[in-house]
């Protein structure tokens, strides 16, 4: 069942992309990998205030990204999309209830009439730093590797005949 919600809205997100009149099916999966680094994503539960922050590129940019958020935990959550400071670099890192935290990156270039397109779960391993000295400064994080890569597909936009 979780892992039916879980894998319903990218399969429903897919098969958008797919019917759309835009988007044609020409995705080769994975056409290529988002690199990430210095992925971070914590928080101060006193101050209810925590914030993502993290790079990304591949051969053709670098983006930077970042959001802050009041929830609890406090772990930032993003809406997708959420720009990044490059044109056409967007990301998302939504909480979905009984599946986790899932990251959503896309790149839309070639006047957007091409994406790049790629989601991967973070898991839900909340933990907290108890600062011993200061209460007020214990840290909330997800505990998940700084920098990893995210697959992605890329669909282009049909060839328009006049
Ligand atoms: C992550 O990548 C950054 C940038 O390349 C690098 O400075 C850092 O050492 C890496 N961290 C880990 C844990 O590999």
């Amino acid at each position: 069942m979780q892992l039916t919600n879980f894998i319903l809205p990218i399969l429903s997100l897919a098969s958008t992309l797919n019917a759309s009149p835009i988007l044609a099916p020409r995705a080769k999966v994975p056409a290529g990998v988002f690199t990430v680094t210095d992925f971070y994503d914590s928080g101060v539960p006193h101050s209810l205030y925590s914030y993502v922050s993290f790079n990304v590129q591949d051969p053709s940019f670098t983006a930077y990204c970042t959001a802050s958020s009041s929830v609890m935990p406090t772990i930032a959550t993003a809406p997708f999309p959420t720009r990044c400071n490059k044109p056409g670099v967007s990301f998302g890192l939504e909480y979905k209830t009984g599946i986790g935290y899932v990251l959503t990156i896309i790149h839309r270039y070639n006047k957007d009439q091409t994406i790049d397109l790629g989601t991967i779960w973070v898991g839900t391993d909340v933990r907290t730093r108890v600062n011993p000295a200061n209460p007020n400064g214990n840290v909330q994080y997800i505990n998940y590797p700084t920098n990893f890569t995210v697959p992605y597909g890329h669909y282009t936009e049909p060839k328009k005949t006049k």
